[in-house]
């Protein structure tokens, strides 16, 4: 099919130091947020990943220029000349919908594709839609797409019914352009949100409460153009941090703030991995025997559902039964089948995935199911005894840079082949 392929010859320890780049999951709501004013908005520490270049494809389609030099990004919106996300697009990543509320609030319409479901769930997006509506947005539904007006919209009170990530972006974006004050009781609190909500007020938006349940957001100014770096990714720093522990290896992890992984580093230290923070860096020191622990994925500051995958693989290697409670997503344990077959032992019970401990794992073909899952097949190929290919790493490209370069230059024996046979 000519598709690239990881080949791991697993066994290596790693050791040295590694940069996380910026955080997928902030870089593209913050390019989304540069379509709410027509000046250029320049983004810094912005990952070279594929789904930052379909998002730079959904903002040009909607008539702005987007330009890159390293990992700066400069996105100048001027007047849209589309206020339609196509279908696409869209499909190719479904975190486009986040262009919805910046459009509403700066144009008063939008027309985007309804991303359909992916490989860890369904995804709905009737949270996004509900909330638009209490602000007085008029949405339609056809034809595969979601039309939204509102001519003037108005600021309000909305109660989510689950703390989603991708609803309070939308409606802190649209409640920029609301004049008056917009309340999101029960929202999202990650990290991401967290450096939207700077990348807003340093453009001249007034909100208050970002990375609290109820944010604030004062409507109607005028917003400027600005520079801001992104945050760095959290979900990458933590699959190093666990590349170390499974290979018993020593790695410092610079670029991210430690405290955006508090829960996760309880666990590794609670497994028996040595884990010393630093103001933007932590360091793993793994090897000796682990002890399982449990696991249940929640909104943050809980156990982040994009860390657990990973997770699954160290807990392979230690001893006892650990379980891993899925909340987030319906059906987030689609890897587990490639795991097994490189000799781990979980079974899967409702959104329970009961890890046995104590495992050999051996190198085998595996394909990526979806990024996060594709990440920690690398992490097994790493641990395993031989060699591992491990196809469909576009699943991979998605959200991690390089990912191959940063391992090897860790001492990790993986590269990219084309993938003829
Ligand atoms: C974001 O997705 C991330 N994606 C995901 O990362 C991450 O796993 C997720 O947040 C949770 O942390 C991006 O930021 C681009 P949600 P999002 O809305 O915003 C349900 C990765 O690998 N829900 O918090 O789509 C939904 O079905 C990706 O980097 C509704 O029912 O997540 C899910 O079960 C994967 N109705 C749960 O809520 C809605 O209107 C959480 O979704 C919205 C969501």
């Amino acid at each position: 099919m000519g598709e690239d392929a990881f080949l791991i010859v697993g066994g290596k320890r790693l050791q040295g130091e590694v940069r996380v780049s910026g955080a997928k999951n902030s870089a593209l709501k913050l390019m989304a947020a540069s379509l709410l004013t027509p000046d250029e908005c320049v983004l810094e520490n912005v990952p070279r990943i594929t789904d930052v270049e379909v998002m730079c494809d959904v903002l040009r389609h909607l008539g702005a220029e987007v330009a890159r030099e390293g990992e700066t990004l400069r996105v100048l919106s001027g007047e849209s000349s589309s206020c339609e996300a196509p279908y696409h697009l869209v499909r190719l990543m479904r975190a486009s919908i986040v262009v919805l509320g910046p459009l509403v609030a700066r144009y008063g319409e939008a027309r985007v594709a309804i991303p359909g479901g992916c490989n860890i769930g369904s995804r709905k997006i009737d949270m996004h839609l509900r909330g638009l509506a209490e602000m007085g947005v008029e949405i339609t539904t056809e034809h595969g797409y979601v039309t939204a007006r509102a001519p003037s919209l108005r600021a309000a009170r909305i109660a989510l019914d689950f703390p989603s990530v991708g609803a309070t972006e939308n409606l802190m974006m649209a409640a920029v352009g609301a004049r008056g004050t917009t309340l999101i009781e029960n929202a999202a609190r990650e990290p991401e949100i967290q450096d939207l909500a700077a990348f807003l007020v340093s453009m001249g938006a007034e909100i208050r409460g970002a990375g609290t349940p109820v944010l604030e957001v004062e409507g109607g100014m005028e917003l400027r153009g600005t520079r801001h770096a992104t945050v760095g990714d959290r979900v990458e720093a933590w699959t190093f941090a666990v590349a170390a522990a499974v290979t018993g290896g020593e790695v410092r992890v610079r670029g991210v703030d430690p405290a955006h992984l508090g829960l996760p580093l309880e666990k590794l230290r609670e497994m028996g991995v040595q884990v010393e923070e630093e103001e933007h860096a932590l360091s793993v020191r793994g090897g000796g025997d682990y002890r399982a622990v449990d696991v249940a994925t929640l909104p943050f500051p809980g156990f982040p559902t994009d860390m657990q995958p990973q997770m699954m693989v160290l807990l392979s290697l230690a001893q006892g039964i650990g379980v891993v409670t899925e909340n987030v997503f319906e059906s987030r344990f689609m890897f587990v089948d490639e795991l097994n077959r490189m000799g781990c032992d979980i079974t899967i019970e409702g959104h329970h995935a009961i890890v046995r401990g104590g495992r050999r794992l051996s190198g085998a073909e595996v394909c990526a199911p979806d990024l996060r899952a594709g990440a920690a097949l690398a992490l097994a190929g790493l641990a395993a005894e031989g060699e591992t290919r491990l196809l469909d790493i576009h699943h991979i490209d998605r959200g991690y840079e390089r990912l191959e370069e940063k391992l090897a230059r860790l001492g990790a024996e993986i590269g990219r082949v084309g993938n003829a046979a």
